[in-house]
């Protein structure tokens, strides 16, 4: 949303990593492709980036300096995202003939029907498959504080930020662009980040329901920190399967459950209130992404509790790369990890 542009670089600035994917088009009979030519990942210090705030501006920006150098990409311009408390989706109908009318009637509904006011977001909006006169929308508010933010640290890597998107949307970028034909019409896509959940109801190969909530594997980390009274380090190492002094199999999955059982209630009630709005479209699919959904056991956990096929989004399932440069075994690990960073990066599009 909120511009365009040919070549750039996707940046996923996540509370616990910054993310990059560069991507190149290419065109193949015909057909528009992406060429992975650099991928890459810094760890960010705790407190640098707090509940979606920038805490640590320069952390945030020598990271993304790192970033940038050990990728060896030349290329300036960069897509980000914005996501959270800052970020505002909601689905409506709305009558319009001209795209001024359009906009004229969005601006009223955010100024009467949203805690924002016009002037202080910038709008995006999707429009929906629908029938009849009125045209079905979902809009997008991102604060225009939380974007300059976002895009001021960007600018102190010495980099020019063209593209601002929201996590939900670049996730399901990364979806269609590598999941096309789809082989479920209603599908749930569950980005688990570090401390922030986002969840994307697509129906007919669109974006119809998003919902964020705070929830991520860091938790995880915390709770395994306070119940075996470890540091956060080691409890980052056992949640990740390194094995530690006195902590049974049986105590570890005790606890696992518990945060996968707060998964599954969000979600749980994502599919409700999606139900509640389409009630004659049934969820058919699972996809989980983004570093959190690695906590093993969660796609078996999930696939049991809602009888449903669950598999990991490869935002690389389409993408071409050079199997020299780039370990297919390695890439697939950690596909689900780099799902935003891809999404951006596939904005050369203009998609
Ligand atoms: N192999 C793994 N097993 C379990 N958890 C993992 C694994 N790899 C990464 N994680 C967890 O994934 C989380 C990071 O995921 P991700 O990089 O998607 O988050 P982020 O984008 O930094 O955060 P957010 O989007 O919430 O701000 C951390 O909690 C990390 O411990
Ligand atoms: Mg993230």
């Amino acid at each position: 949303m909120f511009g365009k542009s040919n070549e750039l670089i996707g940046i996923d600035i996540g509370s616990s990593s910054i993310k990059l994917v560069y991507l190149k088009p290419k065109k193949k009979k015909g057909k528009r492709l992406f060429e992975l030519k650099s991928l890459g990942q810094v760890p960010l210090p705790r407190e640098a980036i707090v509940e979606g705030t920038i805490m640590d501006s320069y952390a945030v920006s020598d990271a993304i300096m790192q970033l940038v150098s050990e990728a060896q990409v030349k290329v300036k311009n960069v897509a980000i995202s914005v996501s959270g408390n800052a970020v505002i989706t909601k689905r409506m109908t709305i009558s319009a003939s001209t795209p001024q009318e359009l906009e004229e009637n969005l601006n009223w509904e955010i100024k009467h029907n949203t805690p924002f006011s016009p002037e202080d977001v910038q709008m995006d909006y999707f429009i929906l498959p629908s029938q009849g006169d009125y045209m079905e929308i979902l809009l997008v508010l991102a604060k225009k504080e939380k974007i300059g933010e976002y895009t001021s640290v960007v600018q102190q890597a010495g980099l020019n930020p063209v593209i601002v998107d929201i996590d939900a949307f670049s996730i399901y970028n990364a979806f269609e662009y590598n999941y096309e034909p789809f082989v479920s019409n209603v599908v749930a896509i569950i980005h688990i980040g570090a401390t922030l959940t986002t969840i994307v109801i697509a129906k007919e190969g669109a974006p119809v329901f998003i919902r964020e909530k705070d929830l991520g594997g860091d938790f995880l980390t915390e709770t395994i920190q306070k119940e075996f009274g470890l540091s956060l380090e080691k409890s980052e190492a056992v949640k990740k399967g390194e094995t530690a002094e006195g902590i049974t199999k049986a105590a570890l999955q005790g606890i696992m459950e518990m945060i996968f059982n707060d998964i599954s209630s969000e979600v749980s009630k994502t599919v409700e209130f999606f139900s509640g709005q389409f009630p004659d479209a049934e969820l058919e699919r699972i996809y989980l992404s983004g570093g959190g959904s690695l906590m093993e056991g969660l796609g078996d956990f999930l696939e049991e509790r809602f009888n449903l096929p669950v598999e990991y989004l490869n935002p690389f399932r389409n993408v071409l790369y050079s199997e020299k440069a780039f370990s297919v075994d390695e890439l697939e690990k950690n596909a689900p990890i780099f799902t935003v960073a891809a999404g951006l990066a596939m904005r050369t599009l203009g998609g």
